[in-house]
């Protein structure tokens, strides 16, 4: 398949281009580098400079490409900032993501695979957490990414749109060549190995009077490689299985503290740690049920233990303090 990837330049974003091309596929990567990295996009793949909000440029990318499948991953995706600068989210992630469904719509490009997020059902009522679990999202990111969602089931009965949304729970972890830099950083292992290399002195944890063995929240982690075959396997079957969301996750969370511990053991690093106030809107317990992958789509991932998905990230990070910048 010819697959245009957007976000291409991010974290997951070119860990999936990356997948893609190993496994024949043509990419095109499509990306406006507001966050992302030039150099994170693997050689082998086109590169589009251009923003979701930008309508000639995609209609201009999408006459370049002819994709047969699209893979959504560009996004506004900072949680504590959609809260403060709202409009931002609903526009690159909403109003963005409907000019892309247009610029396909035009060009008669049928398939979608989109990253959608746990932060889509808000404070859950029961964990694990299942698909058609409440979706009632705290944050405008949560809000932003299931607008988009639910534009899709009306695109796919009155334009023959087939789509998956894959629900990510947290990414980490890095293939050799490719790993998480976000500036800022706000993902608690990206920020603890960057304790660990001494880019900072400690690490906040946000909140130990949860209802949780050590008080601290926890969350379901699910590695950047097995993200990736996800979306291989989305459009392995996209024609063949009835368009839905499906979650990514381990179906195991693991508290904060937990996460500081195999940081610690992994890295080699005593990692201080800073028992900080509760952040608005955080659960206690964010855990998914991904029996819908495994069964429809056939995934089944390769590293779900903690030290190991902590070990690759350090792995990739370690010599690289400042990672992607030449
Ligand atoms: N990282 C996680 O744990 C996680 C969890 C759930 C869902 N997701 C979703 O996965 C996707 C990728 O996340 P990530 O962590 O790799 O983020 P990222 O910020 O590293 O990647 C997003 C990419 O989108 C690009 N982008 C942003 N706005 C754009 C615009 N207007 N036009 C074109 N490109 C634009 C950025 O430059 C960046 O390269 C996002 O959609 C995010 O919401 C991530």
């Amino acid at each position: 398949m010819t697959v245009l990837v957007t976000g291409a330049a991010g974290y997951i974003g070119s860990v999936v281009a990356e997948r893609l091309i190993e496994h024949g596929h043509a990419v095109a990567a499509l990306d406006d580098l507001s966050q992302g990295h030039r150099a994170a996009v693997p050689g082998g793949a086109g590169f589009f400079e251009g923003d979701l909000r930008d309508r000639r440029r995609l209609a201009e990318v999408m006459a370049a490409v002819r994709p047969d499948a699209v893979v959504h991953l560009a996004a506004e995706a900072l949680v504590g900032e959609s809260v403060t600068d709202p409009a931002k989210f609903f526009e690159v992630n909403v109003t963005g993501g409907l000019n892309l469904l247009d610029a396909m719509r035009a060009a008669d490009v049928r398939r979608l695979v989109f990253s959608s997020t746990a932060a889509v059902y808000g404070e859950p009522e029961e964990v694990p957490i299942r698909e058609d679990a409440r979706l009632r999202p705290v944050n405008a990111y949560g809000a932003s990414k299931l607008a988009f969602e639910q534009a899709l089931p009306w695109y796919a009965s009155a334009y023959g749109l087939s789509h998956i949304s894959l629900r990510y729970f947290n990414a980490c972890g890095a293939t050799a060549a490719r790993g998480e830099h976000h500036v800022p950083e706000t993902h608690l292992i990206a920020i603890l190995l960057e304790v660990a290399l001494g880019l900072r002195p400690d690490i906040r944890i946000f909140g130990d009077d949860y209802d949780t063995p050590d008080g601290t929240c926890i969350r379901d982690y699910v590695h950047v490689g097995d993200i990736a075959d996800a979306h291989l396997l989305a459009l392995d079957r996209i024609d063949r299985i009835e368009s839905d969301a499906f979650n990514l996750g381990n179906g195991t969370g693991f508290s904060n503290g937990e996460v500081v511990e195999a940081a610690r053991r992994v890295t080699g690093h005593p990692i201080p740690a800073i028992a900080a106030d509760r952040r608005a809107g955080d659960p206690a317990r964010l855990v998914a049920s991904a029996d819908r992958a495994r069964d429809v789509l056939g995934w089944s991932p390769l590293f779900p233990g903690l030290d190991e998905m902590i070990a690759t990230a350090w792995a990739w990070r370690k010599d690289r303090l400042r990672p992607y910048s030449g």
